[in-house]
């Protein structure tokens, strides 16, 4: 970018960014950087590929320069700093007091895109509200419930709703204690990570994820363990689980009751969901 106050094109902006971000160690610094400048001067991405020459001036270079030092120094994520995260057809806000949904998380949407019409299903761990809404978006006619712990994180899934125009009863609960067991459905993605690893992820995630979002306690299993038991009589459980824990979680949903259980594997080829029915 060139000197502050100055004026530049995106071009210009573009470049410095890109270094900027990419010494800063993120692997997807180019993308990072158009995300971050299609923010500031309120455009889309393509179309800052396709006019490069686009101004970047006053007060938009304070923005921009702001926006990148997040990103290369403190190492936010970018939803984080832009305030938005795309999930399924939706545009979600996301701050600091919510997990930023993974695209890995779809697979507990297709999940519920199978449910009877009319289904009582209940996103526990609802976070930004990213199940809920999703399915809630894709099939109206499903009666929708999302919960949490944290009373900041329902603010958020509760303002996306609103936002949204989506139908979706909002639960303030410690996993399913006192909440209605009559749900034909519950899709949950807990906090699966074993305590001692969190400070080895990523700085976006260490430094910037809410612990409660994170910290499965000792093995990351801690959560997934009460709602399994918590759930036995539920007709369909599914579960979003971390890499490897997918064989210890088919093994506790068959010791509390469950018949099918079946695998889902992400992009990755990781077992990322685990879908069980009595
Ligand atoms: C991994 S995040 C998932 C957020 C969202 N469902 C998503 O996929 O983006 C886990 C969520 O579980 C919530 N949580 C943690 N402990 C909980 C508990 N005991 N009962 C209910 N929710 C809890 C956290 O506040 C966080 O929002």
């Amino acid at each position: 970018m060139s000197t502050p106050g100055g004026p530049a094109t995106a071009r210009d902006a573009l470049d410095g960014a890109r270094t900027a971000i990419a010494a800063g160690g993120s692997p997807s610094a180019r993308l990072d950087a158009e995300l971050l400048l299609a923010d500031v001067l309120g455009v889309s991405r393509e179309r800052l590929v396709r006019e490069p020459e686009l101004p970047v001036a006053g007060e938009a270079v304070r923005r921009f320069q702001s926006h990148v030092r997040r990103r290369a120094i403190e190492r936010e994520p970018v939803a984080y700093i832009v305030g938005r995260r795309g999930f399924r057809r939706l545009d979600l806000l996301v701050d600091h007091r919510v997990l930023v949904p993974r695209p890995e998380t779809e697979l507990l949407i297709e999940v519920g895109l199978e449910l009877a019409p009319g289904a009582r299903v209940l996103d526990c761990c609802t976070g930004s509200g990213a199940i809920a809404l999703a399915l809630k978006d894709e099939r109206p006619d499903l009666q929708v419930s999302g919960s949490d712990l944290s009373a900041p994180a329902l603010e958020v899934a509760r303002a996306n709703a609103q936002r949204l125009r989506l139908d979706v009863e909002w639960i303030e609960a410690d996993l399913l204690d006192g909440v209605d067991r009559g749900f034909d459905a519950i899709l949950a993605n807990p906090p699966y990570v074993p305590r001692a690893t969190i400070v080895t992820l990523e700085p976006e995630i260490a430094r910037h994820e809410p612990r409660l979002a994170l910290d499965g306690g000792e093995d990351g299993l801690d959560l997934v363990r009460r709602l399994i038991a918590q759930a036995a009589a539920t007709p369909l459980l599914a579960l979003e689980v971390g890499e490897r824990q997918a064989d210890a979680v088919v093994a506790l949903l068959a010791g509390a009751g469950f018949s099918a259980v079946e695998r889902l594997t992400d992009l990755a080829g990781i077992e990322r969901v685990v879908v069980a029915r009595c």
